[in-house]
């Protein structure tokens, strides 16, 4: 491996949106911390007045988080850190590469708490509401949403959270068809 190779984590749109060149790409998993629609999107799912919601990650000791890693060369960081930035900073830890059995030290993006774009949680219906209403310049919050689950399923990860609003936005979406019929 060169020296000037590193592992970028994706646990959201980096999972199944790639826009950038990669040496390697594993499955990987990422322990200590989980997957919340908590952040809020100014830039692409949303707009400033009218922020839709994405994932960032919380601290949670006993729970395990499975992703996509990446070996990058350090000159994407600067195309990532831009993709990013609204509310999301670099974080060095350490990544578990599923099929390679192998640890390895890496980089994630975190929209941590002190953020301006944070938005918290809520009930599953709320924030599915939420994602259904929202949109912007990179397509549809429901989008966002149903594009992690589908990339989810294909690594064979269960998430409760985001199954919970797959299922509440996929109801909402078909309540909306039905009465429009
Ligand atoms: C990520 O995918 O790792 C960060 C959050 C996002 O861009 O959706």
């Amino acid at each position: 491996m060169a020296t000037d190779d590193h592992w970028v984590f994706g646990y959201g749109s980096l999972i199944y949106k790639v826009d950038f060149p990669f040496l390697d790409r594993e499955v990987a998993t990422l322990r200590g911390w989980e997957r919340r629609f908590w952040q809020g999107s100014h830039d692409h799912r949303g707009t400033p007045e009218a922020p839709g919601r994405v994932v960032t990650l919380v601290r949670s000791p006993a729970s395990l988080c499975r992703g996509v890693a990446y070996r990058v060369e350090e000159s994407v960081f600067a195309h990532l850190d831009h993709r990013e930035k609204n509310g999301y900073e670099r974080h060095r830890t350490r990544l578990y590469l599923d099929h390679r059995e192998a640890t390895v030290s890496g980089t994630f993006y975190i929209a941590a708490e002190d953020n301006p774009a944070f938005l918290g949680g809520g009930d599953d219906r709320e924030l599915a509401r939420h994602i259904v209403a929202s949109h912007g310049p990179s397509g549809s919050n429901a989008d966002y949403l149903l594009s992690l689950t589908q990339a989810l399923r294909e690594l064979g990860e269960h998430d409760e959270h985001v199954m919970n609003l797959e299922r509440e936005v996929l109801r909402l979406q078909n309540e909306a068809c039905t009465a429009g019929a």
